[in-house]
């Protein structure tokens, strides 16, 4: 059994961590194709180096331009791969560009295709991810869902229950697995002197917040107003440095504490420290739930909409709201029950079983 694994986002080298653990666990073959979408030092080696993941066998070098750019160079590369190297099954995670590059090049190549992440949906169009998921769903062979909800979406779309298989999340084993790694290595705590300071963890980095230049303003002023009372670390992802740069925005005078993107260990540490995380990531919110951190979601829909229905995390459809909602999610203390809204941190190894079960008859 070889798999091929293609990956090329940040998310996506955390998820594929905890799954390349249990593949080596049950002796699958699995190579790495890299297709450079992520490419600064924190934002792709140091997931490869900290979390004791392969190097890649392969890194395309692909990265920038408009959606239709991207994805194209990387079908085409992405193709020649497949054919050379044949894998039983290609394996994908999530809804960025590197996963529908992968979809397409191998959809007419004879190979399986499983898809980590499945059935998720926001119902929004204007989403490149809807886009990327929905039609990676379409195509994949098999469909590894992580929440009941996200089970229900396909099959509510017509797809045949036996393409589905529900392990639960893998960003939960992840954060089970290197929560603890973290506790022991991680020191960026000390070394950003947050350990007597109450602090909220931001993070922004959604097309539909940084390229609209209004909702960008909005949510730094916001911040900036939160700034005044209580520290807002932000660990500054690449497009929202730029997006605030061509918006000129003055770093110098912000009372905002900009730090680079950081490892995944100290992103763990830093969620589980915060007081309040606000955030428009898909992975941040759940991690603020596995952290027991509060959430708030600066995004009109989420795919995450188990947080919400049980009140641990809030969405803000509304960002002229945005402060008032963080200083009163601060002041209110709720109880955190414990579920199994994510399965029981065992969602790799049901997927290198059943990967390793496949009948390769396509
Ligand atoms: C992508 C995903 C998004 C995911 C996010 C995770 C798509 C459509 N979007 O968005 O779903 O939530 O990754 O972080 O695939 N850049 C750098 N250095 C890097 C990485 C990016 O400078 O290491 C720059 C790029 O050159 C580009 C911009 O940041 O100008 C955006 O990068 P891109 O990969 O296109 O999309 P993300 O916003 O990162
Ligand atoms: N993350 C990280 N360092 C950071 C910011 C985020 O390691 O500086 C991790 C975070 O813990 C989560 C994942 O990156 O596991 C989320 O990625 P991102 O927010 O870029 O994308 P999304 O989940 O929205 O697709």
């Amino acid at each position: 059994m070889k798999v091929l694994t293609i990956l090329g986002a940040r998310p996506q080298f955390i998820k594929a961590a905890i799954v390349s653990k249990a593949l080596e666990k049950i002796g699958i073959d699995e190579m790495i194709l890299h297709t450079g979408q992520h490419f600064d030092a924190n934002m792709s080696t140091i997931f490869f180096d900290q979390l004791g993941m392969k190097q890649p066998d392969y890194n395309l070098g692909i990265s920038g331009g408009t959606h239709g750019y991207q994805t194209g160079k990387m079908i085409e590369a992405i193709e020649k791969i497949v054919l050379e190297e044949a894998p039983d099954c290609i394996l994908l995670y999530g809804d960025t560009n590197s996963t529908l590059a992968g979809t397409i090049a191998a959809s007419k190549i004879k190979t399986k295709i499983a898809h980590v992440e499945a059935g998720l949906r926001s119902y929004s169009r204007y989403m490149p991810e809807e886009i990327n998921r929905v039609l990676t769903d379409r195509i994949a062979d098999i469909l590894f869902t992580p929440t009941d909800l996200a089970t229900n979406n396909l099959l509510a779309e017509g797809v045949i229950p036996e393409k589905i298989l529900q392990v639960g999340d893998v960003m939960y084993d992840a954060a089970l697995f290197f929560g603890e790694v973290a506790i022991k290595k991680s020191e960026i705590i000390k070394l950003e002197n947050l350990s007597t300071e109450k602090f909220i963890l931001a993070t922004v980095h959604r097309a539909e917040n940084t390229d609209n230049k209004e909702k960008l303003h909005l949510i730094f002023n916001h911040l900036e107003i939160l700034a005044t009372s209580i520290s807002v670390v932000m660990p500054l992802h690449p497009r929202t440095n730029n997006a605030l740069k061509a918006i000129g925005f003055d770093f110098e005078k912000s009372k905002i504490k900009f730090i680079s993107p950081v490892g995944y260990l100290d992103m763990l540490m830093l969620e589980r420290t915060a007081k309040l995380i606000i955030t428009d990531s898909g992975g941040v919110q759940k991690e603020a739930y596995f952290n027991g951190t509060r959430c708030l979601v600066i995004r009109e829909e989420t795919e995450w909409v188990e947080l919400i229905e049980i009140g641990f995390n809030k969405l803000l459809p509304d960002l002229s709201d945005l402060s008032r909602m963080a200083i009163s999610m601060l002041n209110e203390e709720i109880e955190l029950k414990s579920t199994e809204i994510y399965g029981s941190g065992d969602a790799s190894h049901k997927i290198a079983d059943s990967l390793r079960n496949l009948t390769l008859d396509k």
